[in-house]
């Protein structure tokens, strides 16, 4: 091995435009990305902002670690920067956020223009529900963070709906039946699970948290929780599974990529590496408009995979799009064999199915589940509640001989989308589902309090889930069946939000442009 040659930092200052030549330190070392300006996914402004600059803390929470050295041709890698070499970038004072995205702010009892309120973050005992943590990362994390992980699309009218919809089921609680025991584990596409709840896929970790998801991955496995390994994380997907305490069951989200070849490696690799099920995702052909995101500009790039200059969006739309345009539109079920062959023993589910026809087409097509979801009221906005999705699905599946039937394999449905309670949990179980994604929560927990904020998350459900069990008097997952539970209100109009809806914000006013 050649020893690694070293680069002084004056040297990197002075390749600070595209006439000189644009080369950046990222985590230590020095590249010339001159030639891949207009082929960043991210967009070439973002990378000039920081030529003959250390641009590791723009870079870090939005790329997994390997993405510049996989981008980028080896002779463009220059070399280790010379310690202590670079010159200090002048650095401008950074324009103060506009009033509207200030701290929180309370009215005065008189009734005139607001008060700053100074935030004292709790201490973690005193988080009682997945709410607070959504309060806190609200008011903690930092604005590009929060908008990115919180936006839905459009008007938000679907994000809303998907934790409204479990305000319209109520229990049908049996009673005298010794519940002194309850036990509330279960089996999710036949492993092992001690709730009926998994870490469901979402992008950027290190956006909430400088560990980013591999603090998911060790709490998963504290708690006996399935985590599902996102295809736009932040960290690396070795990292994840690295991550993973031996025997650790793990899945996979999966975007299919336009070049089919990078796609087949990565189902592969994760296939080697011990990965037992894959959800392809199949409710984002293009991401949503999540105008929370758009606002705060970002640009960047999460993944590994973007290596083509030609994509159908622009670039500066937030942190979804900026990140997601290696997707395939053109995914079809034509595709799913291609990608069941290459799974090789993984599980295949279809995450982002929101019709029952659908759903029977996905079980006529062979795979093993999917994901009643609406990518968390992140895509099509007035696409329906999984929950209010559920038994239309079920009764489809059942009349087509798919569901708990003898002579067929067992298709397992799973929902996802503004879950926040044990309670929620259990109305989706009683209507027929296996077990029940949950997203933003976890990634609030990790923002918020990292690892440990993930473990009392698990813990806060557990013990949601002992009471509430014992309370509908189930006294184990198979007894939490369709008669626990009143749907009749479920298919009527949906009404607003009344707890908590202070997380909701209302979208930001345009002339916003967050500083960050
Ligand atoms: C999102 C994608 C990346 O919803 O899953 O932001």
């Amino acid at each position: 091995m050649t020893a690694t040659k070293q680069v002084d930092g004056k040297q990197v200052a002075e390749h600070n435009s595209r006439e000189k030549g644009v080369w950046i330190v990222v985590h230590g070392h020095v590249y010339d990305v001159t030639d891949f300006l207009d082929e960043h996914p991210g967009g070439a402004e973002i990378i000039e902002r920081y030529a003959g600059m250390d641009a590791t803390e723009e870079y870090e929470p939005i790329h997994p670690p390997d993405a510049i050295k996989e981008n980028l041709d080896p002779s463009k890698h220059l070399g280790a920067l010379i310690p202590n070499t670079l010159p200090k970038p002048e650095v401008e004072s950074p324009a103060p956020p506009p009033a509207s995205i200030q701290v929180p702010q309370k009215a005065t009892a008189a009734g005139g223009d607001p008060e700053p309120e100074e935030y004292v973050k709790p201490n973690l005992e005193e988080v009682l529900s997945l709410h607070d943590f959504e309060a806190i990362a609200r008011r903690t994390m930092t604005r590009r963070g929060w908008n990115y992980y919180s936006s839905g699309s459009d008007d938000e009218i679907t994000m809303r709906e998907n934790h409204n919809a479990y305000h319209r089921v109520w229990f049908r609680p049996r009673v005298l039946r010794d519940v002194s025991t309850v036990d509330y584990s279960t089996k999710i596409l036949g492993f092992n699970s001690s709730m009926p709840i998994y870490i469901t896929a979402t992008a950027l970790g290190k956006l909430g948290h400088p560990e980013g998801e591999v603090t998911l991955t060790r709490a998963a496995a504290k708690h006996g929780i399935i985590q599902m390994i996102p295809t736009l994380a932040s960290c690396s997907f070795d990292e994840m599974v690295d991550a993973a305490a031996p025997g650790q069951i793990q899945f996979m989200q999966l975007y299919v990529n336009s070049d089919r070849a990078r796609t087949k490696k990565i189902i592969a690799h994760a296939a080697d590496r011990g990965v037992k099920a894959l959800f392809i995702t199949v409710d984002a052909p293009q991401l949503g408009r999540r105008e929370k995101d758009m606002r705060t500009k970002f640009e960047g790039n999460a993944s590994s995979q973007q290596t083509s200059g030609k994509d159908n969006f622009r670039r500066d739309q937030g942190a979804a799009r900026a990140i997601s345009s290696f997707i395939d539109p053109s995914l079809s079920w034509k595709d799913l064999q291609e990608l069941k062959d290459a799974a090789k023993g993984m599980k295949i589910i279809l995450k982002g199915v929101q019709c029952w026809e659908d759903a029977v087409l996905a079980a006529e097509a062979g795979v093993d589940g999917i994901v009643l979801s609406n990518h968390g009221g992140r895509q099509l906005d007035f696409a329906p509640s999984p929950l209010a999705l559920l038994p239309s699905v079920v009764k489809a599946l059942t009349a087509h001989g798919y569901m708990n039937h003898p002579h067929k394999p067992r298709f397992e449905i799973f929902i996802d989308g503004g879950v926040r309670r044990a309670t929620d949990v259990l109305k989706a179980v009683a209507l027929g589902a296996t077990a029940v994604g949950i997203g933003r929560p976890m990634i609030y927990a990790m923002s918020t309090y990292g690892e440990e904020g993930v473990c009392r998350l698990m813990q806060i459900l557990k013990d949601e889930f002992e009471m509430n069990m014992r309370l509908i008097g189930a006294r184990n997952m198979g007894e939490v069946v369709p008669g626990m539970v009143d749907t009749s209100a479920l298919n009527s109009p949906g009404g607003n939000i009344t707890m908590y809806d202070e997380n909701y914000e209302r979208m930001l006013p345009v002339g916003t442009r967050a500083k960050l």
